[in-house]
C-alpha cells in the first residue's frame, strides 16, 4: 500500500511517500525557519500562505524521487491536528482536493502520533510496548505506548515545552530563533558547573514537567552577569548555555527513567525536535544502560516535523484496521488544532 503523507501543522511543509512493504520511498521538506526568523517566532498567517505555495512542488519532488505516479497512491494521510488552525487547514484542504481528484481516501493523522511512532522508522526500531518521551517546540509528554492507537499519558509539562524553553533561553543569549540547536552548540564550549540553575520538579513524585521557572532563573542570571556595557562576555554566555542544557537534560532523563520504572518497561523512545539534542541522547543512553533499558531515536532528519512520520503512522493505522479519522467522501474536511492523543480525547475532539 502506497501512502502519501502531508504535514503542515506549524512551520515545516513535509511530503513523503511510504510503501507499507518497501518502506520510505521519498521524503521532501521545506522549512520556513528563515522566513519567521525576523519575527522571533512563527507568524501563523505567513506560515499558511507559504504551505500553500509548497505543496505542489514538494509532491512533484517525491513522485520524481520515488519514480511513482499519482495514480499509484492508495491513501493520502494528512496531519489533522494539533497545530496552527490555518496551517492545518492548508494541508487538509490540499489532501481533500487531491483525494477527490484521484478518488482515493484521505486519513487524518495526529501530529504527535507521527512523532512518537517515528523511531520505528529507524534501523534499531523499538517494538511495542514502550515509553515515549515527546519533546518538541510545542509539547513535552511522557506516553505509555502499548500498540498502535493505544496511548496513555503519563505526564506532561504544566507550562513551557522543552523546545520552547530552549528557544526562549537561546533568545536571552542572543542566539536567534529557533535557538535549540545553536544553544546546544554554544553549550559545548561552556562549563555547566560554573552556573547554578534549578531543576524544576526533579524530585516531584509525578511525571510532570515545568520549565518556566528555569527560563526565569536564566533571565535573572543573564541580567546579573551583564558587564558595565550591558553585554555578556562570550565565556559567560557559553557557561549559561551549558548550565541550562544540563538542567533541562537532568530533568528529562530522571523523569524518563522514572516512567520506565513505573510502567515496568525497558524500552524508551525519544521523539520531537529536542530529540536531536546530543547531550540528551548521550545522557539518556547512558542512564538507560545502567538499568538495562534501551533508547531509540528517530533518524536525525525525522526528529523535526516531516511528512514521513505522518505517512508511516497512517500505514500502521491502516494495517491495524484503525481508519476512523477518514475524511468524508463528499470532500468535506475538518482540522483539530487542539487535540489530545489518548483514545478518550480522540472521541471527544470530533
Ligand atoms: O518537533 P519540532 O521540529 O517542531 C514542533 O513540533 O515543535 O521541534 C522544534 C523544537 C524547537 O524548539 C527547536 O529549538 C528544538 O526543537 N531543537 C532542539 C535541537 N534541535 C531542535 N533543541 C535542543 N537541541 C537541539 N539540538
Ligand atoms: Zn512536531
Amino acid at each position: 500500500m502506497l501512502v502519501l503523507g502531508i504535514e503542515s501543522s506549524c512551520d515545516e511543509t513535509g511530503l513523503a511517500l511510504y510503501d507499507t512493504r518497501a518502506g520510505l520511498l521519498a521524503d521532501a521538506l521545506h522549512s520556513q525557519v528563515d522566513m519567521h526568523r525576523d519575527y522571533g517566532g512563527v507568524v501563523p498567517e505567513l506560515a499558511s500562505r507559504d504551505h500553500i505555495r509548497r505543496f505542489v512542488p514538494l509532491l512533484n519532488k517525491v513522485l520524481r524521487e520515488s519514480r511513482c505516479s499519482l495514480a499509484e497512491i492508495d491513501v493520502i494521510a494528512v496531519t489533522q491536528g494539533p497545530g496552527l488552525g490555518g496551517a492545518l487547514l492548508t494541508g487538509a484542504g490540499f489532501a481533500a482536493a487531491l483525494g477527490a481528484s484521484l478518488g482515493k481516501p484521505v486519513l487524518g493523522i495526529h501530529h504527535l502520533e507521527g512523532h512518537l511512532l517515528s523511531p520505528m522508522l529507524s534501523e534499531s526500531a523499538p517494538t511495542f510496548p514502550f515509553v515515549a518521551l515527546l519533546v518538541s517546540g510545542g509539547h513535552t509528554q511522557l506516553m505509555a505506548v502499548a500498540g498502535v492507537g493505544r496511548y496513555r499519558l503519563l505526564g506532561e509539562t504544566i507550562d513551557d515545552a522543552a523546545g520552547e524553553a530552549f528557544d526562549k533561553t537561546a533568545s536571552l543569549l542572543g542566539l536567534g530563533y529557533p535557538g535549540g540547536a545553536a544553544l546546544s552548540r554554544l553549550a559545548e564550549t561552556g562549563d555547566a558547573a560554573r552556573v547554578s540553575l534549578p531543576r524544576p520538579m526533579l524530585h516531584s513524585k509525578d511525571l510532570d514537567f515545568s520549565f518556566s521557572g528555569l527560563k526565569t532563573a536564566v533571565a535573572q542570571l543573564v541580567h546579573k552577569s551583564r558587564n558595565a556595557d550591558g553585554k555578556l562576555d562570550d565565556a559567560t554566555r557559553s557557561h549559561i548555555a551549558a548550565g541550562f542544557e544540563a538542567a533541562i537534560v537532568d530533568v528529562l532523563v530522571a523523569k524518563s527513567l522514572r516512567a520506565l520504572e513505573a510502567e515496568g518497561m525497558s524500552q524508551l523512545v525519544v521523539a520531537g525536535g529536542v530529540g536531536a539534542n546530543q547531550r540528551l541522547r548521550a545522557r539518556l543512553s547512558r542512564a538507560a544502560a545502567e538499568v538495562n533499558a534501551t533508547v531509540s531515536y528517530p533518524p536525525l532528519t525525522l526528529c523535526t516535523d516531516n511528512g514521513a512520520m505522518i505517512a508511516f503512522a497512517a500505514g500502521l493505522r491502516l494495517e491495524a484496521g484503525l481508519a476512523e479519522n477518514q475524511f468524508s467522501e463528499t470532500g468535506a474536511f475538518s482540522v483539530r488544532p487542539r487535540w489530545g492523543l489518548e483514545p478518550d480525547s480522540r472521541a471527544a475532539a470530533t
